[in-house]
C-alpha cells in the first residue's frame, strides 16, 4: 500500500544567538532544493542565491525546477506573504525545504492567516520540510505550534518566556534551557525527545549532544536530511 507523504514543521525557538539556526544550517546543508525567508541575509552567506525584490524571487524561482538554494532577503509581511505563495507553489512543484527566519517579525501571535496559514496547513500532502524560527514561544501563532511535527527549544531568557513555553509543552521549567547553545527537543503526543542537548563548535564545525528519551546517557547527535536527530524516535 502507496502512503500519503506527510510534510514535516520543525519550529526552533529561543532568544537571539541562542543556536536556532544553527541546526538548520546543518540540516540545508545536505539538501539541494532549499528555499529561505533570510531577513539577516545568513542563507546568502552560505551561498544562497540572493533575491531582494519579488521580482527577482519569483524569476529564481521559475528559473529553478529541480536543484537550488535560494534566499530571499526582506523583512515586511507583505514580502513574507508572497514568500509563503511562492514557497507552497515552488514546494508543489518538487518537494523542498523552506526556512522561514524569525517569524515574530512578519506574523502575528493569533491564528495563522493567509499565504502563511495556507503554507503550514495546506502543503503538508506536498511534503515539505518546513524549519521556522522565533525568539519566544509566545510570539508565535498558533497554527505553527500546532502543526509543528517537533519543537526545538533553545534558551529561553526570563522566568515569563519559559514558564509559558513549559507550560504549553507540559513539561517542568526546570528543563527549559536557560543558557547559550542548550536545547531540548518535544514533540506532540511523545513528550521529550531530547534533553540536555547542546552545541558544542570546534574551528567552523558544529557537534551536538544530548540525551535520548529512555535513556540517561549524553550521547552525541547527529542531524538528518530529514531534520530530524539520528537514533531518535519522533
Ligand atoms: N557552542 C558554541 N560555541 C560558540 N559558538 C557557537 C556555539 N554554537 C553555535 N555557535 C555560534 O553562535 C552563533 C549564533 O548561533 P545561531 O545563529 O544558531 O543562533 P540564533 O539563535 O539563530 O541567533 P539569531 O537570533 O542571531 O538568529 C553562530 O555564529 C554559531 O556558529
Ligand atoms: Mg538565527
Amino acid at each position: 500500500m502507496e502512503t500519503r507523504p506527510d510534510g514535516t514543521i520543525g519550529l526552533y525557538m529561543g532568544i537571539t544567538r541562542s543556536g536556532k539556526s544553527t541546526p538548520i544550517k546543518e540540516i540545508v546543508k545536505q539538501r539541494d532544493r532549499v528555499l529561505a525567508f533570510d531577513p539577516k541575509g545568513e542563507y546568502v552567506q552560505m551561498g544562497f542565491v540572493k533575491c531582494e525584490t519579488r521580482a527577482e524571487l519569483l524569476k529564481a524561482l521559475m528559473d529553478t525546477t529541480g536543484a537550488g538554494k535560494i534566499a530571499f532577503v526582506a523583512n515586511s509581511r507583505k514580502d513574507f506573504e508572497f514568500w509563503c505563495d511562492c514557497a507552497f507553489n515552488w514546494n508543489r512543484q518538487k518537494e523542498a525545504v523552506l526556512v522561514p527566519e524569525e517569524l515574530a517579525n512578519v506574523t502575528n501571535s493569533g491564528k495563522a492567516q493567509d499565504s502563511w496559514g495556507r503554507l503550514i496547513n495546506q502543503s503538508l500532502a506536498f511534503n515539505p520540510l518546513i524549519l521556522a524560527t522565533v525568539q519566544r514561544g509566545s510570539e508565535v501563532d498558533k497554527g505553527v505550534m500546532n502543526n509543528a511535527s517537533y519543537l526545538h527549544i533553545a534558551q529561553h531568557q526570563t522566568n515569563d518566556d519559559a514558564e509559558y513555553i513549559a507550560s504549553k509543552i507540559g513539561v517542568d521549567v526546570s528543563l527549559i534551557p536557560r543558557e547559550q547553545y542548550k536545547f531540548i527537543v518535544w514533540r506532540g503526543g511523545k513528550g521529550l525527545l531530547v534533553r540536555s542537548g547542546s552545541i558544542q563548535k570546534k574551528g567552523d564545525k558544529h557537534f551536538f549532544r544530548g540525551i535520548k528519551a529512555g535513556s540517561n546517557r549524553v550521547v552525541p547527535l547527529t542531524v538528518e536530511k530529514n531534520g530530524k536527530f539520528k537514533g531518535v524516535e519522533y
